[in-house]
């Protein structure tokens, strides 16, 4: 049995990713951009084995076996298995392939873990397969998003113009030591409700919200004015272009017929909260950013970290009776908030409104694991 075993991160979109011109192929209306966060924090893990033994391709997530028959992950086969090197001893068109797969973050925290899974996914069978060349093209064809998980730093996804898709990759802006002051600091919000899938809200937006239409002319110089920015490590510029994205991205969703709202009363909270905290300090030093769900994720910089998240502790506390909010991840010293913080920001204290937060920051790539003891697979190719 053959098996490789390997990590890949989570990425949060700071220009969003919203709408498909080709569902089969994942083509996007617009191009975007995201950050790739920690994987101490964040990061999918996944086993793939081949063995001439094995009957099936079969594939268990989270303790679960699941089926290989969505057309999205047989896309993903049969790309890899196209593109298979020749100096491999693994036979790639014939032999069965079993997949191991986990998250490290609980998947109730609302995040996109099918970007950190495709691409765990799609690295891991590049690296059996001994595929060499592009991969990202392989991992947009099992989400989207998940083509920006295969670089490190800042990465864009270029939408391409090419029918195949073959031009619709991601390419690493910076790299993830650039800009090391970055902070992520992810809110998870206390929120059961399910909400539309990416994958169907987009689809109802492409066919009826003329405002996606509109988007389409904008995000190319929002690409180039955050790259930019990004490369400067000018905060501000970044901060503003990431909000507004963001907002512009739920402006769509409620555009949307019948319209689509993952923002709660408790992310708007965080939206003023976040704004109000900018005014006072006369400079931009936090910015949000919304995906499909209410779950905040912040940017800001190392030296506004333990002001902010003691801020958020005072506005979102745990229960009334003066907990602090559970900090998963790097740790933070928080502070007492100063008077003058606390005048000067004016939303009601929300107990209970937030479940937890996750500290990261800008994080590599995948990584191949080469340790026997990290496989999650056992002898007979079957979960340990
Ligand atoms: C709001 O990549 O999950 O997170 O391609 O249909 O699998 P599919 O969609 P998906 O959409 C992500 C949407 C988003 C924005 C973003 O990450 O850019």
């Amino acid at each position: 049995m053959k098996t490789v075993t390997c990590t890949a991160p989570v990425n949060i979109a700071v220009i969003k990713y919203w709408g498909k011109k080709d569902e089969d192929l994942i083509l996007p209306t617009n191009s975007s951009l995201s950050a790739t966060l920690g994987q101490d924090e964040l990061r999918a893990k996944t086993t793939v084995a081949v063995d001439s033994s094995f009957k099936e391709d079969k594939m268990w997530l989270n303790g679960k076996e699941e089926g290989v028959v969505s057309k999205r992950i047989q896309n993903v086969f049969r790309e890899t298995r196209k593109r298979k090197g020749n100096q491999d001893s693994v036979d790639g068109l014939n032999q069965k392939i079993h997949i191991c797969s986990e998250n490290n973050f609980p998947t109730a925290a609302g995040l996109a873990s099918s970007a950190a899974g495709y691409a765990c996914l799609v690295y891991s069978l590049s690296k059996l397969f001994n595929v060499q060349g592009e991969i990202s093209d392989i991992a947009r064809l099992g989400s989207g998003s998940a083509c920006r998980s295969i670089y490190g730093g800042f990465v864009e996804w270029q939408m391409g113009s090419l029918s195949d898709g073959s031009d619709s990759i991601a390419k690493q802006v910076t790299h993830d030591h650039h800009w090391p002051e970055m902070c992520i600091l992810v809110l998870v919000v206390s929120d059961q409700k399910k909400h539309t899938g990416s994958t169907q809200g987009m689809q109802i937006s492409v066919q009826n919200s003329t405002l996606l239409q509109k988007r389409i002319e904008i995000v190319p110089n929002r690409i180039k004015n955050i790259t930019k920015a990004i490369i400067d490590k000018d905060f501000v510029t970044f901060a503003e272009i990431t909000m507004k994205d963001s907002n512009q991205f739920h402006a769509i969703c409620l555009d949307t017929y019948p319209p689509i709202s993952y923002l709660t009363d408790v992310s708007r909270q965080i939206i003023s909260f976040v704004h109000q905290f900018n005014d006072h300090c006369q400079q931009t030093k936090v910015a949000y950013t919304f995906d499909a769900g209410p779950n905040a994720c912040l940017y800001l910089l190392e030296e506004d970290l333990p002001r902010v998240v003691s801020l958020v502790n005072h506005y979102f506390p745990p229960q009334n009776n003066g907990l602090t909010l559970t900090i998963q991840g790097r740790p933070v010293t928080l502070q007492t908030p100063t008077q003058e913080d606390k005048d000067a920001i004016n939303i009601p204290v929300s107990p209970n409104s937030i479940k937890y937060l996750i500290n990261t920051k800008i994080g590599k790539g995948p990584q191949v694991l080469s340790d026997p003891k990290e496989c999650l697979l056992n002898d007979d190719g079957l979960p340990k």
